[in-house]
């Protein structure tokens, strides 16, 4: 199959060589390629002929302007697919991302998600918990010093690794005209999660709760976790931790 990735970061170089390793004819675009989703420079010539279109493009900032990132990309993307014709369009999003309307970058992919939904082309929606490389930009936010003050909030972790092959999946795959969710197999809290990385990477900081710290104060209870019928990896963030 011919299949268009859009974003080549994290998630979507481990998409291109998965499905280049399956025998696929996959195609990276980023804004270094020529591809500007906000301008809409590219777009049309990034997606022709395609069999499927990943979108796993990502907003620079999280703050408010990731609102508008999410408008005008997804808008101009549906309008280049419906041109050409472009018949399937897999967009990666965040399990729970409609549940934290207090975290504005989630209001931004839940924008994201209704406009898909509402568009012309047929799509598949994959959710994904929050990813275990995540942790450490995280951390990174919310540091003082030798302080880090992350809350408690309940997190299931999932490797970027997994991310990617389930994304793959859903590329080669029909249009579920839906949402699939994916997720870790285990649930921490988040202070502890940092606590965790901190001691198996020798890092001298250390974690202070504080519910009020960072992006994920907005979560109040377990909406950030897996739902009924998800597909759970079977990578351990422990695991994952020794061998990164
Ligand atoms: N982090 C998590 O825990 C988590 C969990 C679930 C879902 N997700 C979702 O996963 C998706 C992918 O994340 P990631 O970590 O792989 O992102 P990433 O590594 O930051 O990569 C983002 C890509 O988007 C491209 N991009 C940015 N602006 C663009 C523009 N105007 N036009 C074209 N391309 C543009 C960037 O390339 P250039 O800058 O070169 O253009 C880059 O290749 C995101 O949508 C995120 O919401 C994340």
């Amino acid at each position: 199959m011919k299949i268009s990735v859009l974003g080549t970061g994290l998630i979507g170089s481990q998409v291109i060589h998965l499905l280049t390793a399956a025998g696929h004819e996959a195609t990276g675009h980023s804004r270094s390629t020529g591809l500007d989703l906000i301008t809409g420079e590219g777009i049309e010539d990034a997606v022709r002929d395609a069999d499927a279109v990943v979108n796993v493009t990502n907003s620079p900032t999280f703050d408010d302007a990731s609102v508008d990132f999410f408008r005008t990309t997804v808008t101009n993307l549906l309008a280049a697919m419906e041109a050409v014709g472009a018949p399937h369009l897999v967009t990666l999003s965040i399990v729970g991302v409609d549940q934290v309307p207090d975290l504005v970058y989630y209001r931004a992919k839940t924008l994201q998600e209704e406009l898909v939904k509402a568009g012309p082309v047929p799509y598949s929606i994959v959710r994904a918990t929050q990813f275990m490389e995540f942790v450490g930009p995280t951390m990174d936010w919310t540091t003082d010093g030798d302080v880090v003050r992350l809350p408690s909030a309940p997190i299931q972790p999932i490797s970027s690794a997994d991310v990617a092959a389930q994304v793959a999946d859903a590329a080669v795959g029909a249009s579920l005209g839906g949402t699939r969710n994916i997720a870790g197999p285990d649930v921490f809290a988040l202070d502890e999660l940092g606590r965790l990385a901190l001691e198996a990477t020798g890092d001298r900081r250390h974690v202070v709760t504080d519910d009020t710290a960072g992006l994920f104060a907005a979560v109040k209870g377990d909406e950030l976790l897996a739902p009924k019928g998800a597909h759970l990896s079977s990578v351990h963030y422990r695991d994952w931790l020794r061998s990164h």
